[in-house]
């Protein structure tokens, strides 16, 4: 006996009345939105065919998904969302095999994403260094030679390396590679008209770098008149901290202000420019510090 029709209602969209269809008729019918995130195949059961299934739910479970990873540092991009993240999405929805498709692809993290679960993935974006970013982070490179050809640029730039981020330990004197250099902003007190920087004035430190902030309401160094952070003129940025690794206990992170060497390399680029890097690299002229940073040399932020 034939099955009675069901009637479709207006929050049932024309291309599901099915609920038994092959999944290229499914993209075929449904709209764009729907083909993305409706529409999931279901393994087969006791039929011979795959059966495509509505999901009657969204994904409804929490994301979570840590930034500190190598595919997520390997380049930056703003709004970048961790493939880890997006796995759970792509996993919910699609099965091995099949595609994913990310038109706003950003760094192409849908596509690392979903080669991680062996599904494919057709990514595009307006931009052509997201494009960039994404084909190369998407392209599979034999393990070794990538492995040989990393190593022969870090042998190559040792030397460079060494030259521009080395710092002298402040307990022992040698040479060890900067973990980072933190910069701050001068700003104008709007009331005095006098420049101070920011990390001196407004710094709420915490333990650990990551966790220091930058206050958003603190007096003027100057005249003491109460100032708001996002009304101030920004001048320049000024190094004002760099963190290593030396010969502390337990090869403990150490901070410390910026020495005379770490002032003399700052000095160096902005006159010389980085070596292999061409003329269009220089820094800018260095100018007469604010009185709370006298030994700081300064970083025009148009540079
Ligand atoms: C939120 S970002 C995507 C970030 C990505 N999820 C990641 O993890 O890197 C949005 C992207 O959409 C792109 N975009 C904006 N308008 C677009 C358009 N009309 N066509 C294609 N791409 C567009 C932007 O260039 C940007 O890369
Ligand atoms: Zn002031
Ligand atoms: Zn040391």
């Amino acid at each position: 006996m034939p099955k009675p029709k069901k009637r479709r209602t207006n929050s049932q969209p024309k291309a599901m009345k099915k609920q038994t269809m092959k999944p290229r008729q499914a993209c075929q019918h449904a709209g764009f939105e729907e083909a993305s995130f409706i529409l999931r195949e279901e393994p087969p059961g006791n039929s011979e065919e795959a059966e495509v299934r509505r999901v009657e739910k969204p994904f409804c479970g929490n994301i979570r998904a840590g930034k500190n990873t190598y595919v997520y540092d390997a380049h930056t991009y703003h709004t970048k969302v961790p493939p880890e993240g997006i796995a759970k999405l792509v996993e919910y929805y699609t099965k091995p095999g099949q595609t994913v498709l990310d038109p706003f692809c950003g760094s192409g993290m849908t596509g690392v994403a979903a080669g991680n679960l062996r599904r494919k993935a057709l990514l595009s974006d307006l931009s052509p260094a997201a494009t960039f970013i994404a084909r190369h982070l998407n392209t599979p490179v034999c393990a070794d030679a990538y492995l040989q050809t990393v190593r022969k640029v870090l042998e190559d730039a040792a030397d460079l390396e060494a030259e521009l981020y080395h710092t002298p330990c402040r307990n022992c004197g040698t040479l060890t590679p900067l973990l980072y250099t933190v910069w701050s902003y001068g700003v104008m007190c709007p009331k005095c008209d006098r420049e101070f920087v920011l990390w001196d004035v407004a710094r709420d430190e915490k333990p650990s770098v990551r966790e220091s902030k930058i206050l958003s309401e603190f007096p003027c160094p100057h005249c003491a008149s109460p100032l708001k952070k996002r009304r101030m003129k920004r001048t320049h940025r000024y190094p004002v901290q760099v963190g290593y690794k030396c010969c502390g206990r337990g090869l403990k992170e150490q901070t410390a202000e910026l020495c005379e060497h770490d002032l003399a390399v700052l000095e160096r680029i902005e006159a010389e420019g980085i070596p292999n890097f061409g003329a269009g690299h220089r820094h800018r002229r260095t100018r007469k510090s604010p009185a709370s940073c006298s030994s700081r040399s300064p970083h025009s932020t148009s540079a």
